[in-house]
């Protein structure tokens, strides 16, 4: 990893803290290096880069593109910032304990200055980044936390800079900015406090930017963008909030397990009763996912064993625009989420009030649970865990154009 303080260098990639000196990474085949490293087959890479096409929702046809541009891709040059935040979206990156092909792409990349992994510290860190700011040769800026602006952005200040000077120098000697987290997005939660905190889309202009909102965002997600980047020279597909259409384009509502269950009104009433016991939809008991958007429910999280409607709590639309303030109180029902086909709220259905609804309901439960068992076939698991269906053929549009959801 060059002359990075200590971080990602050969021979380890993933020794993020080392402490013998690594040797120098060679510029090319720096994946094949990597991958051969850790003992990834080539049949797991080739699988790795198909699972990569499909969570971007390319065509099959563009596998061999993919695998030629990450075989002969120049290693590109990373580096992550950390702001005002909780470091969840490090966490998310670093949180594999058995590393997939996807944690080692990122690993393996050139990640030049990242504070809170890298070992070195002090003015010889600042010296890499300053480096790479003066040559402006930054292909990709990670920016994670939000940017206090009050009182001189005082309240986030690093090596006598202020977050936004930093922002604002590193941006302007990068090719691509990605924002991870609620935070970066547009100003998370500590845009609830007093330290003035917005979004990197708030201080940055004319620069391409992807916004990868989630708390944490998923680092798949990123892997993905970052292979989409290399392989095609520029960001993924966009929706109005900056966010790749291949993981913000659908509802989770439409994409949830316990839709059937839904349409069918069996709610959750109280936690822990027999319905959540029987993993009921979670609607009554605050789920956001009718106004969500996320790829979760086909990506999740922990390797793909589980996501958080899965684990028995209702979305908080962790992925939407401004949602602590906007999907809050978490526990609260979404008001007038129409069942299908019928006027009667979701809220006014449950087991003892179904009646009238009863053979609309079944009926459109029917053609759903049709259509999500034929999804459920085509979804296939691909290497690492990561589930990939075959995209749906008509990306749901964004719910709201007030930006109440994403
Ligand atoms: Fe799933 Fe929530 Fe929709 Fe129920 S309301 S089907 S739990 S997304
Ligand atoms: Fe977030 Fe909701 Fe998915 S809380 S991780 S968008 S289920």
């Amino acid at each position: 990893m060059g002359d990075a303080v200590g971080l990602v260098t050969s021979p380890d990639p993933l020794s993020v803290v080392g402490d013998a000196p690594p040797e120098p990474a060679a510029a090319e085949n720096w994946l094949q290096i990597a991958l051969a490293h850790r003992g990834i087959s080539r049949r797991r890479f080739l699988g790795f880069a198909s699972a990569m096409t499909a969570l971007l929702a390319l065509p099959a046809t563009m596998t061999p593109q993919i695998v030629k541009a990450l075989e002969t891709a120049k290693k590109p040059t990373v580096v992550w910032l950390e702001f005002q935040d909780c470091a969840g979206n490090t966490e998310s990156m670093l949180r594999s304990a058995d590393p997939t092909i996807a944690d080692i792409v990122l690993d393996a990349i050139s990640l030049e200055y990242h504070e809170t992994i890298m070992a070195g510290a002090g003015a010889a860190a600042e010296a890499v980044l300053q480096k790479h700011i003066a040559a402006g040769d930054i292909d990709i800026l990670i920016v994670e936390g939000s940017i206090p602006t009050n009182d001189g952005g005082v309240y986030c200040t690093i090596a006598g800079k202020t977050a936004l000077q930093h922002l604002q120098e590193a941006a302007a000697a990068s090719k691509l900015v990605i924002a991870v987290g609620a935070c970066a997005w547009d100003g998370g939660f500590p845009r609830l406090g007093p330290t003035g905190a917005v979004g990197v889309q708030d201080v940055i202009g004319n620069k391409p930017l992807v916004n990868l909102g989630g708390c944490p965002h998923n680092v798949a997600n990123t892997t993905a963008t970052i292979v989409h980047y290399l392989t095609f020279g520029k960001a993924p597909e966009l929706d109005q909030y900056n966010r790749p259409m291949f993981a913000y384009g659908h509802l989770i509502h439409d994409q949830c397990e316990r839709r059937a269950n839904f349409d069918a009104g069996r709610f959750v009433e109280a936690w822990g009763d027999e319905g959540h016991r029987n993993g009921w939809c979670l609607y009554k008991m605050g789920c956001k996912g009718p106004q969500a958007t996320y790829n979760c429910p086909i990506v999740r999280w922990n390797s793909g064993t589980s996501w958080p409607i899965g684990a028995g709590h209702g979305c908080i639309a962790c992925a939407s625009p401004q949602f602590w303030s906007r999907m809050s109180p978490f526990y609260d029902r979404l008001p007038d989420v129409k069942m299908f086909g019928v006027d009667a709220t979701a809220q006014d259905i449950g087991l003892g009030a179904i009646g009238v609804v009863t053979v609309a309901t079944a009926i459109h439960a029917g053609t759903v649970i049709a259509r999500r068992s034929r999804d459920r076939r085509k979804a296939a698991v691909g290497p690492d865990g990561i589930v990939i269906p075959e995209p749906p053929s008509t990306p749901a549009a964004p719910s709201d154009g007030s930006g109440t959801s994403a």
